[in-house]
């Protein structure tokens, strides 16, 4: 038998599509960020996070644009950049993601920060 992909042990796409959907609600209606998602298709948007979480799961390609591309017009703060880690965590504490996947899942992430915010910081500065 082949090992399991990340994307099959929580649960395949289908599970994969119900907890982005979750997440990307959570996200754009978010006190803190949502707003930098007032013009942003968020059918789209959910479709592509899919795409891009599939992809370093083992699920298959990113079929979305260069995250610095996507990002760089919003012109994201460390302090959003957090604030996102910290909707994802949430949700996949909820989704019951197995503890291993869950972590290589948020560092992934943390590894991303240069690619999305323009200060690059993790700290208030000050
Ligand atoms: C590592 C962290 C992140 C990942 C993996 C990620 C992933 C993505 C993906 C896959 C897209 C779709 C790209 C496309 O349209 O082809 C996207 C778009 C977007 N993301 Fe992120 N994102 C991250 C962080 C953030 C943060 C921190 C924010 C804001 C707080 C943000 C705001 C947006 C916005 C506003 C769009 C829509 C872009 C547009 O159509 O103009 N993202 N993101």
């Amino acid at each position: 038998m082949p090992e399991e992909s990340d994307l099959e042990r929580l649960g395949g796409r289908t599970r994969l599509e119900e907890l982005i959907s979750v997440f990307i609600d959570r996200v754009t209606s978010d006190p803190m960020i949502g707003f930098l998602f007032r013009n942003v298709n968020k059918d789209v948007l959910k479709a592509r996070e899919v795409s891009f979480a599939a992809s370093h799961l083992g699920g298959g390609p990113y079929e979305g644009r260069p995250l610095r591309d996507a990002h760089t017009r919003h012109r994201i703060m460390g302090g959003q950049f957090n604030r996102r880690l910290v909707l994802l965590e949430k949700t996949l504490r909820e989704f019951n993601v197995p503890e291993d996947i869950r972590e290589r899942w948020l560092e992934h992430t943390r590894a991303l920060r240069a690619e999305i915010t323009r200060d690059g910081s993790d700290e208030c500065v000050g």
